[in-house]
């Protein structure tokens, strides 16, 4: 399949990379896809020149990684509608997008909180439903680090993925997608506003992460 991910950051890298190793096409979209920037470090991983050698995937603008057939949005959250948006509502019409984004707020450093304008009686995920009324945007991943959602394998035991969505049949294929990345207990939570509800879990999970390191996850028993 060709997938476009729109996000040239460390996440964006480890998703491309590990969708690539599954045989899939990847272009990664970033909002200025010169040769300069394409050698620039990046936090949290590799220039984008030296990604593209060592998984054979591609850096493009974000409109031409969004013309790709599945989407993923991997922007920092408070910019994924500005990114989303330069994209091309139109290259992302009647699409599956992945959201894995999270909206926090570093202005008063480290650990963030959640971004307000996209937390409380809303979410990141819900807003760029709102935006983009055509896409159908599921929102999974933001949960986990990087190396977890490719590699749910780094943590024994069972535990969970969680994802949420207007459209079943999208939340379907990004299940078949999460099951080929190792993933065997993908949870539905229900329409995109269950997004609040994960989004929230942000805070919990920072603590969790200082206090034991970021290889760890949630797992729901009833
Ligand atoms: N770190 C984790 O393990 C983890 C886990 C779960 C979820 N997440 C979420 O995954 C997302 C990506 O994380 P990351 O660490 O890879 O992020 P990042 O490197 O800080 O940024 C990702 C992308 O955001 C774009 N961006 C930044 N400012 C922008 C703006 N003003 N307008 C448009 N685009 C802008 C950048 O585009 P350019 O390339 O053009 O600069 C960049 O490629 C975040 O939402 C994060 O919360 C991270």
């Amino acid at each position: 399949m060709e997938i476009g991910i729109i996000g040239g950051g460390g996440v964006a890298q480890t998703f491309g990379a590990a969708l690539r190793g599954l045989g899939h096409t990847v272009t990664l979209g970033i909002r200025n896809a010169t040769l300069a920037e394409l050698d620039k470090p990046r936090q949290g991983g590799v220039p984008l020149a030296e990604w593209q050698q060592k998984t054979g995937g591609k850096v493009a603008s974000m409109a031409d990684a969004a013309k790709a057939t599945l989407l993923v949005n991997a922007t920092q959250g408070e910019h994924s509608i500005a990114a989303l948006t330069s994209a091309g509502a139109d290259n992302l019409a009647g699409k599956v997008l992945i959201d894995l984004a999270n909206a926090l707020d570093y202005t008063r450093g480290f650990p963030p909180a959640l971004n307000q304008a996209y937390s409380g009686h809303t979410s990141l995920g819900e807003q760029i439903q709102g935006a983009f009324p055509q896409t159908r945007v599921v929102k999974a991943f933001n949960t986990i680090a990087a190396a977890v959602m490719v590699n749910p394998g780094l943590i024994k035991g069972d535990h969970d993925l969680f994802i949420a969505g207007n459209d079943a049949a999208a939340k379907a294929e990004v299940t078949d997608l999460a099951r080929a990345l190792g993933w065997s207990t993908v949870l539905d939570m229900g329409d995109i506003t269950a997004a609040r509800g994960t989004e929230s879990l942000l805070p919990f999970w920072l603590t969790l992460m200082r206090a034991g390191g970021p290889i760890v996850n949630l797992h729901v028993q009833r």
